[in-house]
């Protein structure tokens, strides 16, 4: 079949804001730019940066996108408040191709927080719209909760959005709550009811609280939505949102049921969501579609007899498409710089000289103990090797552990510069490692989440490790990867610690101070 524009669906990525806004999510302002790059390279059609209003780390994150942009339209959200257009017209107009999106939830129980009649709320649209479009071209606007929001009433405010100028009309899903017949539905109605609603384009904005994102946004797509708004990884609050790598294959897979096409390079796809997973500290889970571990597990090793005569048995896309090397040579600890720096280009990383060097060492320490160093092995040696010049520093951490007591951890920490050491006992080697940590460096932060994945197969295996801290309020994550788990413990939790100092060196003010769920 022939491919016409109407058939191109624009890809809006929200995983900078969206996405961040999941708890623990936050990222920091050069891995908010890493992110827009990767996705601008990847041909993401619209890239939303952030919430300029939130905060001023936000503010600053869209303005340095937005000044580095390159074929992205980079667009900031507002709500519908005059002084957050405003900002957000400050943050985004440096952009070669600058967007505004405004919303307000629309429902009856996202009106009563406002307290706003139907009356008041469709006057506020139709001012905010308009002082969006007086200061840029393209506005987007969305009705939050649009599909709990009463059909008539629904129909009225697009009405009014597309009258004084929005140029794309989003229809969020906000609480995951609509099912595919629906969601099609939806907005084939609306563009054929609403006056002018064959001039806009519609997206779609599914969240996952039913596991019906993806399905959700191709049924849009099919009641004639052009725009999808997702995420990589489906990163987002509570169950997450669309997942971007989800929703570019099932269309480039099933183009026969669904002819229609993005611009995003599928290539680049496990790059960019295995630099998510690690900026975020929300790993991807094993058996997810198209970026998990398992997703062509096959490919690592399972040889199955039908795999090896055709591989189409077992495959409906190859790993090639997404980016996966298609036979991947282990290094071992035989392998030269080059070849680890001809490794790193395969996987889609290009580091310096002095962070070569570095991962050298390590490769070399791993691949001494380790049979094996896969991909993955690599790719989380990439990770512990940003850690950078932070305050705290692991120097020696030696346990004691085993059935017959509480574990002894004893660790020396390098903390500005001043060598350090303690003794600690615990439930368990974490446990007390951690207890350490805390006598050298006292803190209030409370541990969110801690989680060990293995990276490859093994008893030998590399674990990664990540850990969530809160403190007033404050999230930090840390990351961190070895062969020993304790270590790896460790590591991400004096990561997680390094953040955490940064942030407080920031008075806060990077902390999320506006929720977009807070609409007056
Ligand atoms: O889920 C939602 O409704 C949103 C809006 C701000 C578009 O994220
Ligand atoms: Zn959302």
């Amino acid at each position: 079949m022939t491919q016409t524009d109407k058939d191109r669906v624009v890809i809006f990525d929200t995983t900078l804001r969206d996405g961040e806004q999941s708890p623990g999510a936050t990222m920091t302002h050069d891995e908010k730019l890493e992110i827009a790059e990767l996705l601008d390279d990847m041909g993401v059609d619209i890239i939303e940066a952030g919430f300029p209003i939130a905060s001023e780390g936000d503010f600053r994150a869209v303005s340095e996108i937005a000044k580095r942009s390159k074929s992205a339209v980079i667009c900031g959200l507002a709500r519908a408040q005059l002084p957050d257009i405003d900002r957000c017209w400050e943050a985004v107009r440096h952009a070669k191709q600058p967007r505004i999106h405004t919303f307000i939830g629309t429902s009856p129980l996202h009106r009563a927080i406002p307290n706003l009649t139907q009356d008041e709320m469709a006057e506020r649209i139709e001012q905010t719209v308009t002082h969006a479009r007086n200061l840029c071209d393209n506005v987007q606007w969305s009705p939050m909760d649009a599909t709990r929001t009463e059909w008539d009433y629904l129909c009225r405010v697009v009405e009014i959005a597309i009258k004084a100028g929005a140029t794309t009309i989003n229809i969020p899903d906000t609480v995951g709550y609509t099912a595919p017949v629906e969601s099609a539905d939806l907005i084939r109605r609306l563009i054929e009811t609403v006056p002018g609603g064959d001039e806009v384009i519609f997206a779609t904005h599914c969240h996952n609280d039913l596991g019906m994102a993806t399905a959700n946004a191709l049924a849009a797509v099919q009641g004639g939505a052009r725009q999808i708004e997702c995420t990589i990884n489906g990163l987002g609050e509570r169950a997450g949102n669309t997942a971007l790598e989800e929703v570019v294959m099932a269309l480039r897979v099933r183009n026969d049921i669904m002819p229609y096409h993005t611009g995003v390079d599928t290539k680049k796809i496990m790059h960019i969501s295995r630099r998510v997973a690690t900026v975020s500290g929300f790993a991807v889970q094993f058996n997810k579609a198209i970026v998990g571990k398992n997703a062509f597990a096959h490919e690592s090793g399972i040889h199955q007899d039908g795999m090896l005569k055709n591989a189409e048995t077992f495959e409906i896309m190859r790993p090639e498409d997404v980016g996966l090397a298609g036979t991947s040579l282990p290094l071992g600890k035989h392998s030269g710089r080059a070849a680890l720096r001809a490794k790193l280009r395969e996987l889609g990383t290009e580091v310096g000289d002095n962070q070569l060097k570095d991962i050298f060492v390590r490769f070399k320490d791993l691949a001494d103990r380790k049979k094996e160093v896969f991909d993955d092995d690599i790719l989380a040696l990439v990770t512990a090797t940003t850690e950078g010049d932070d305050a705290l520093q692991l120097v020696n951490l030696s346990v004691v552990c085993g059935t017959g007591g509480p574990a002894q951890a004893t660790l020396e920490m390098e903390i500005n510069g001043e060598d350090m050491s303690a003794v600690s006992e615990g439930d368990g080697p974490v446990d007390a490692s951690f207890k350490a940590i805390r006598m050298l460096h006292p803190n209030k932060a409370r541990l969110q989440l801690y989680q060990v994945n293995a990276v490859t197969e093994g008893t030998d295996a590399q674990a990664t490790v990540s850990v969530r801290l809160e403190e007033d309020g404050m999230i930090a994550t840390g990351q961190s990867a070895d062969t020993d788990t304790v270590v790896a413990s460790a590591k991400a939790y004096i990561h997680a610690l390094n953040r955490l100092i940064v942030r407080r060196g920031k008075t806060g003010k990077d902390v999320k101070e506006i929720s977009y769920r807070d609409v007056t």
